[in-house]
């Protein structure tokens, strides 16, 4: 029996009727698109995978520490049938992304770099990859897709894609998942668009709960559901700044990544020669102070002597480890692809990104205690000391960023921070909810119509609708597949 689709959305969104209404429409619009594409031809299944607001855990989730995210009711939804030649024909409802028609064989070669395409391939080859399903034997499928998450803005929107395209293929071969497994395969499968992300977007597309954040510790992946005070809302606003993950940001991302794994050798020989104990640590959070059995601070100076507060040079940072810059580089700055991270010329800044992630972490475990109790304030401050820590020791601000979150304060948030990579994208920012509106009116006065006009020369984006560009969240429940109610 297949479910009504009004009654799903109530279940995914937990909207208002009219929000409800709206969504219902969309849905009906994509089956309708469908029809008009596959003419005379049945749809299947309606697959759903939401992007995500990060609250708190900035950059901390390659390293193993925590996160606290949650998914947001923007999304990707494919509207699809299994097609038995193994071929993959995808059809976006936006005319700016062309239709994409690939097969299943694996390896499944990338489009272009850049290529909206290469996101789905991400997913299949990643499964094939894995063995989940067998290359010879795999179905395919045709599909509809929308979606409605701002794309290179730091709310997952190729992370909702690659999910979304992995439950859509794991559905039509009739594949049962286990959504804590996927989320874990598909962190490691999105590497194939060559960023070096962490687990979070993946994690929180599949595993959130509806009205909740969601706590995510990694190796191995956990999930804790935390709720949302009822007086706070999240209201994030787009910078309209640029930060698409496959294109510009990816040295800078992948320059921290680097930056991280070097912190973690060199963090590794202090404890090491001042302790005399061996440690092998994969990354940062396995020299937490409590791994280590220490005080976090007495690691925390220990690092600090060892390695100074300056950037280092590659040849500074050989020298550290007694070995040679080549083997350095060849172990520690080499990137998934095989390709060497060049050298930043203002030196690796490594006790600045070790103090980020370390006390980044250290807001993460204050934040789920703040958020348990709504305590609004403590949530702001520390949604506040977040957004510092990511400006000064992180360095993934930007002027544009720094105008949102100061006007997102005087505009009455508890707290405003950058959510996301960086570079660019979107603020989130904690907003009593009684003054939600207000809030949205004073932020659209001083940034979209202030700043953002008077900066001209700056490269922002064009958007028609203010309801792409700033609003209020819901915390929705993880992606999901279900049988589409079919056709009239
Ligand atoms: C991107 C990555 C995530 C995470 C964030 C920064 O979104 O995909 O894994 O590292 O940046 O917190």
């Amino acid at each position: 029996m297949q479910r009504d689709l009004s009654e799903e959305l109530r279940r995914i969104y937990n909207g208002s009727p009219d929000e409800l209404l709206l969504h219902t429409a969309r849905y009906e619009r994509l089956l309708a698109l469908y029809h008009l594409s596959f003419p005379g031809q049945t749809s299947a299944f309606i697959v759903r995978a939401p992007g995500r607001v990060n609250l708190i855990g900035e950059h901390t989730d390659y390293n193993g520490y925590a996160v606290m995210p949650m998914a947001i009711d923007r999304d990707f939804v494919f509207i699809l049938a299994p097609r038995t030649d193994g071929i993959i024909d995808i059809i976006n409802e936006s005319p700016s992304f062309e239709r994409k028609t690939f097969d299943t064989r694996y390896p499944v070669p990338p489009y272009q770099q850049g290529d909206w395409g290469n996101y789905a391939k991400a997913a299949v080859h990643g499964i094939l990859e894995a063995g989940w399903i067998d290359p010879k034997k795999s179905v395919g499928f045709q599909a509809v897709v929308g979606g409605t998450i701002p794309e290179s803005a730091g709310l997952s929107s190729s992370s909702a894609l690659v999910v979304a395209s992995a439950l859509a293929f794991l559905t039509v071969n009739d594949n049962q998942i286990d959504k804590a497994q996927l989320a874990e395969l598909l962190a490691r499968a999105e590497r194939y668009v060559g960023s070096e992300g962490g687990g979070m977007d993946q994690a929180v597309s599949l595993l959130a709960e509806t009205g909740k954040a969601l706590k995510i510790d990694f190796f191995p992946l956990r999930t804790q559901p935390v709720g949302l005070p009822e007086n706070l809302s999240f209201v994030v606003c787009n910078s309209l700044i640029r930060a698409p993950k496959s294109e510009s940001i990816r040295y800078a991302y992948n320059r921290r990544v680097i930056e991280c794994r070097l912190a973690t050798a060199l963090a590794a020989k202090a404890v090491e020669e001042q302790s005399g104990r061996k440690i092998h640590p994969n990354r940062l959070a396995d020299l937490s102070g409590e791994k280590l059995r220490l005080e976090q601070c007495t690691v925390d100076k220990i690092v600090a002597q060892a390695i100074g507060e300056k950037p280092l040079s590659l040849k500074e940072i050989a020298q550290h480890l007694g070995e040679t810059t080549e083997v350095v580089q060849k172990r520690l700055c080499t990137l998934r692809d095989g390709s060497m991270l060049t050298e930043p010329p203002d030196g690796f800044k490594i006790w600045n990104r070790y103090k980020h992630v370390v006390t980044e972490a250290q807001r993460v475990d204050l934040a789920v205690g703040a958020f348990q109790v709504g305590d609004a304030s403590a949530i702001g401050k520390l949604m506040n000391e977040s957004h510092a820590s990511c400006r000064d020791d992180y360095e993934i601000s930007c002027p544009e960023l720094e105008a949102l979150v100061s006007i997102g304060r005087e505009q009455g948030a508890f707290g405003a921070r950058l959510t996301g990579a960086g570079f660019g994208g979107c603020t989130v920012n904690a907003v009593p909810s009684n003054q939600v509106t207000r809030f949205i009116d004073g932020v659209t006065a001083a940034y979209y119509h202030g700043y953002a006009r008077q900066e001209k020369d700056r490269p922002f984006t064009n958007y028609t609708n203010l309801h792409d560009v700033i609003f209020v969240c819901r915390a929705t429940t993880g992606a999901g597949a279900w049988p589409s109610k079919g056709d009239r």
